[in-house]
């Protein structure tokens, strides 16, 4: 059977971000994959309206699905993206990080957590890989979250991520054409995907730089101060993207090198366990806030205070 392999980008419509798609996708299909690729601009879209009714239906093990399934596309995209071995993913960088288009597509995978689609039978088991591709204009200093917040995005999907690149440098339409050696990184990634993809699940490894990012579990580069985590995990230093804990330590050469420590991955947000804790700290605050009379009553009276105040609006 061919392997399932889709592109999703939020790009300008034949430009930077779909043609470094394209190029990985090629790669794939020249190599047997059955391709499909969307931009996310041919979609109508609606924003998470922020109810909750996913999460809270998941709480209670019963499948709510989204309160937007039938208003807009993101349905019938998952739908398909859900039925995926891979997805490949490319944004333009706004603003150092993702585009909205792009953030508000992935911020409604909330309601379709593949762990939880896939425990009551909603959904096949499946093992996802995904790549990400990031484009801007700049130097990767200002394109400092784009591969991290692409990558937070992809977790409640559960795509293991195995190669990650950032096109840097090309703000114009359809500039990355002039570069031989972009082109040719994206086809890379396309040639990473058909070769993971052809490893056993268990096996499968990071394939991109082997030293791209401080964080050895995800790549991200992005850290920060350990603050108590729920019910006080805490370490000197972690990793803002998957959590990962532990600390600064100067290697022989007298470089930093961020050390994960012995329970390090234990809230690792790339696995469904680590995922799972996050679940029980959202039972925990969420739930124990609706399941107590007496915190809703409160909050209901001091509300109307505020919403009563009405300041000036646009
Ligand atoms: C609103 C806006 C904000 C941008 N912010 C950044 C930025 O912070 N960093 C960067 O490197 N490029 C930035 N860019 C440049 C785009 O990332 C760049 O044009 C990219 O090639 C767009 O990809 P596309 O051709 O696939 O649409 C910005 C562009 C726009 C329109």
């Amino acid at each position: 059977m061919k392997f399932k392999v889709m592109g999703v980008t939020a790009g300008r419509k034949d430009n930077n971000c779909e043609i470094l798609l394209k190029e990985a996708l090629l790669v794939c299909q020249e190599k047997g994959a059955e391709i499909t690729m969307i931009n996310l601009k041919d979609y109508d879209l609606l924003d998470c309206t922020g109810c909750t009714s996913c999460t809270m239906g998941m709480s209670m093990g019963k499948h709510t699905g989204c309160a937007l399934d039938d208003k807009d596309d993101k349905k019938k995209i998952m739908e398909v993206l859900l039925d995926q071995d891979t997805v490949i993913f490319s944004a333009p960088t706004y603003a150092l990080m993702p585009s909205s288009l792009f953030l508000k597509f992935m911020h409604r995978n909330l309601a379709y957590e593949t762990a939880f689609l896939t425990k009551i039978g909603a959904i096949q088991p499946r093992d996802r890989i995904g790549a990400l591709i990031a484009v801007g204009g700049s130097t990767r200093s200002w394109q400092s979250m784009a591969l991290e917040c692409m990558q937070a995005t992809t977790f409640s999907s559960s795509f293991k991520i195995i190669d990650m690149y950032m096109a840097t440098m090309v703000p114009a339409p359809a500039q990355v054409l002039l570069h031989e050696e972009k082109l040719a990184r994206a086809r890379e990634s396309g040639a990473n995907i058909m070769k993971s993809l052809n490893t056993p699940p268990a096996e499968r490894k990071w394939l991109g730089e082997p030293d791209a990012g401080w964080c050895p579990n995800c790549h991200s580069n992005c850290l920060c101060l350990g603050e108590p985590q729920w019910r006080g995990l805490q370490y000197p230093i972690e990793c803002a993207v998957c959590g990962a804990g532990g600390d600064l330590v100067k290697t022989d050469d007298g470089k930093w090198k961020f050390v994960i420590a012995a329970n390090g991955l234990a809230r690792d947000r790339t696995s469904e366990e680590g995922r799972g804790v996050h679940c029980d700290e959202i039972a925990d605050t969420q739930g124990g806030f609706f399941m107590d009379p007496q915190k809703r009553v409160a909050v209901a009276e001091k509300l109307e205070k505020y919403k009563a105040i009405k300041f000036p609006a646009i």
